[in-house]
């Protein structure tokens, strides 16, 4: 049974692990709320922007900017039914467990 391929799937798998983990699992409620404007905005500013504005990180200050890395942001910092990602950010103001929640939640809601 030792196959290139298991080789592969063992990389991809340290791999997800490296980057802190899988996606939060998180699922659009129909009576979800959250939009850039009441949540989005505020969340990166808080706790993203002052790390990941500089250019040599990607940059979250746009939604277009935010959807482009929606599943990597996702997998580092969203709350949801499989996971709660805390990779990001790296030091500094945190958000809580339930700001994780409402961010994987926005996101699978499409972010907009
Ligand atoms: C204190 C600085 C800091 C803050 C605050 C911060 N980051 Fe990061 N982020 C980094 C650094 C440095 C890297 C690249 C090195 C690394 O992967 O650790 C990174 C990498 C990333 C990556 C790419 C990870 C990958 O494996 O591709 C994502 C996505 C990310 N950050 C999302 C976020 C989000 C979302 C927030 C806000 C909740 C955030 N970061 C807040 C410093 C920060």
């Amino acid at each position: 049974m030792r196959s290139p391929l298991n080789k592969l799937f063992l990389a991809l798998g340290l791999l997800a692990i490296g980057c802190g983990g899988g996606g939060s699992g998180a699922t659009c409620p129909t009576s979800s709320t959250l939009t850039y404007d009441n949540f989005g905005r505020q969340f990166f500013a808080t706790y993203c922007d002052r790390c990941h504005a500089a250019g040599t990180r990607p940059s979250y200050r746009t939604l277009a900017e935010i959807r482009a890395g929606s599943t990597a942001i996702d997998s580092v910092a969203a709350a949801g039914a499989s996971a709660v990602n805390v990779a990001m950010p790296e030091s500094g103001a945190t958000p809580t467990e339930a700001e994780r929640r409402q961010l994987g939640e926005w996101l699978a809601c499409g972010v907009r």
